[in-house]
């Protein structure tokens, strides 16, 4: 290190963990808190290992667009590997580059409106499960939809009906995935403590599915179709040395874009249930929406720039609730931030959730407010008060899809029902890799009159 490292100011803490208590018991809040008392950057420590967080939107797009070869993924991540390898979310620098330019073939704007018709069919499906009168875990029904449309456009296939185990091991992965991420526990990776064993089934499971998948695509090449699989075992690296990818590339892709790409949508698609049953003329005004727009049929990808409202829900769901709400990054080199000098292996860490929440950006942030996100207020507020997807080199490869998929089932959904929250207390979320409501979304379904 050729100058002395200079951290921003931080709380007080333990001289030997750090914040990790709070990291444990809900970082969440304390993030929040910690941006309320010190402003745009403050420093907490987890054991000896300092983080920085950074809550102010040029220093963010600092981390994420220009300097973002300065930082490698955190720790939550890199533990990661053990599902999804050297897939796009892991993998690092000019190879991750070199992987992000084959992967964005199956999601141009073209191949989005080719997986419309199976958000659609699902969304269908979803919409017709449902019985007037009835209450209803909302997350679990987004989930086995959002996994549904994930494995059609990924294989072609039902995993509803086809590999039915896959849901089952990926809820498994999730569940015990967050013991992995505290500090120390690699300790646990050999010993058959619970969080090993059902880590490493979950892992096996996956692994054995999807390998089986692509072997048998190999065995026969007329199975294959649009779907990631045949687009991404076609591609090559055409800048590079015009290779294709290997049988265990293609499983971390393809797991990447599974993880990526299920549970986020859930989330975000059960906050907007929940959020429209607190708001009611909100509600009525995305009912009539729907009704001009669609009249009575199905939403198709043509209705998408019309369905202007169902947008705003799902952009402000993603702001108040958002599904990836904390990106920590490690430097791997002294790095200047504003006045700050941060030293190498530091991380810097910052966070939707805390953003998102930002007075300065944000009139009443507590306040359910889709309006916000139409075009003009948009482009009035600073471009990283909003980042829900991230940004730079590795903004979220998914993210039109998620789009696509959020306001077709949103407006399916509002076609035909109502949903009512009876609790008397405000749903509270869980932050484990992603943010989800912590008990599920349990919500009375009423038919529309
Ligand atoms: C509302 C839904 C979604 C949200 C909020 C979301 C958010 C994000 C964010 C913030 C990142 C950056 C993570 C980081 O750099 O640490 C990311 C990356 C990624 N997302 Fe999404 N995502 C969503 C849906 C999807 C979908 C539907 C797919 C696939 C079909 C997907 C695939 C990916 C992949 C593969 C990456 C890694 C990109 C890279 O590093 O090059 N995501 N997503």
């Amino acid at each position: 290190m050729s100058k002395r490292a200079v951290l921003p100011p931080g709380p007080k803490e333990s001289p030997v963990f750090g914040s990790l208590k709070h990291y444990l018991n809900d970082l969440p809040y304390y993030l929040l808190r910690l941006s309320r008392e010190y402003g745009n950057l403050c420093t907490f420590h987890l054991g000896k290992t300092p983080v920085v967080l950074v809550n102010e939107p040029d220093l963010i797009e600092q981390i994420l667009v220009k300097d973002s070869r300065k930082f490698i993924k955190g720790r939550g991540l890199q533990r990661a590997k053990v599902l999804l390898g050297e897939g796009l979310f892991t993998s690092e620098g000019d190879f991750h580059l070199r992987q992000r330019k084959m992967c964005q073939k199956p999601f141009t704007k073209r191949c989005m409106v080719g997986y419309q018709p199976i958000m659609q069919e699902y969304a269908k499906e979803a919409v017709e499960k449902l019985t007037d009168g009835e209450e209803r875990d909302m997350l679990k029904d987004m989930m086995q939809l959002t996994l549904r449309v994930i494995g059609k456009a990924a294989f072609g296939l039902d995993l509803a009906e086809d590999a039915p185990t896959v849901g089952t091991a990926f809820t498994e992965f999730l569940e015990w995935f967050p013991i992995r991420v505290v500090p120390g526990s690699e300790l646990l990776d050999h010993i058959p403590v619970p969080s090993t064993k059902h880590i490493d089934h979950a892992v096996k499971e996956l692994n054995s599915v999807i390998l089986g998948i692509i072997q048998k695509r190999r065995e026969n090449p007329a199975t294959e179709g649009g779907d990631f699989l045949s687009i991404l075992m076609h591609a090559v690296d055409e800048e590079g040395d015009g290779s294709k990818m290997t049988d265990e590339q293609l499983r971390a892709e393809i797991m990447s874009m599974f993880l990526g790409g299920h549970e986020t949508t859930a989330n975000a698609l059960s906050w907007c249930y929940y959020l429209l049953s607190l708001h009611p003329h909100i509600r009525e005004r995305v009912q009539q929406e729907v009704d001009t727009v669609l009249e009575g049929r199905l939403p198709t990808a043509e209705d998408y720039p019309k369905l202007e409202l169902c947008q705003q829900i799902f952009a402000e769901a993603l702001r108040m609730y958002p599904p990836v709400w904390f990106m920590p990054r490690e430097a791997v080199e002294d790095y200047q931030l504003g006045e700050y000098l941060i030293p190498k292996g530091a991380t810097v860490a910052v966070s939707q959730l805390v953003t998102h929440y930002d007075h300065r950006f944000w009139q009443e942030p507590m306040a359910f407010w889709p309006e916000r996100h139409s075009k003009e207020a948009a482009h009035a507020r600073p471009k990283f008060s909003y980042f829900p997807f991230s940004a730079g080199e590795r903004f979220c490869l998914g993210e039109k899809f998620a789009w696509l998929e959020g306001v077709t089932v949103l407006a399916a959904m509002m076609q035909k029902w109502e949903f009512h929250y009876e609790g008397n207390r405000p749903i509270n979320y869980v932050a484990s890799l992603t943010l989800r409501p912590k008990h599920g979304m349990h919500l009375r379904v009423r038919a529309r009159k």
